[in-house]
């Protein structure tokens, strides 16, 4: 099959097999190599990309899923302003990172604070129970996320509350 969709930004076109998994597509077609080829069940979060705005595992995406939608990968969301402000919020926390699983924080990130730019504790949890890091404390995890709110409301309405 040939199938067309929008790749951090760029609509590009595709020939493959309908069951072909995204995850190797993006690796194999057009050598985008940040999100990994982890379990391919499901269980880790380490080939998580944004599909259409929302964080999805690429290891449970088919290629006949893909026909018109918009995919971003860490490498088209590292040209943002959001990329920047989660950068710095994963450092001023001392989020650790050996970068196995990093692009798949970063996009979940994103995609959690654009559904609650406020979220409690407990929902920062819940948001990243998708994403299975081993460098990863919670505590940690939870000011990253706070930081990184506070940084995305002072761009937004010149405020941290
Ligand atoms: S590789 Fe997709 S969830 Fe592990
Ligand atoms: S950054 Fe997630 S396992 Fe190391």
């Amino acid at each position: 099959m040939i199938t067309n969709f929008i790749l951090n930004g760029e609509d590009v076109v595709v020939r493959t097999s309908a069951g072909i998994r995204l995850i190797d597509i993006l690796r194999k077609n057009f050598c985008l190599f940040s999100s990994k080829s982890g379990c391919l069940t499901g269980q880790c979060g380490a080939c998580s990309v944004l599909f259409n705005g929302r964080i999805s595992l690429a290891c449970l995406i088919p290629a006949f899923k893909i026909r018109d939608s918009e995919i971003v990968t860490i490498e088209g969301f590292s040209q943002t302003i959001e990329y920047q402000e989660i950068l710095s919020g994963f450092i001023e926390a001392h989020l650790g990172n050996c970068s196995y699983c990093e692009s798949g924080k970063i996009l979940c990130a994103d995609a959690l604070l654009d559904q609650n730019p406020s979220p409690s504790n407990e929902e920062i949890l819940i948001g990243f129970s998708g994403i299975k890091c081993r460098c990863t404390n919670a505590e940690r995890l939870i000011k990253a996320i706070n930081i990184i709110a506070n940084l995305r409301k002072e761009r937004l309405h010149g405020r941290s509350s």
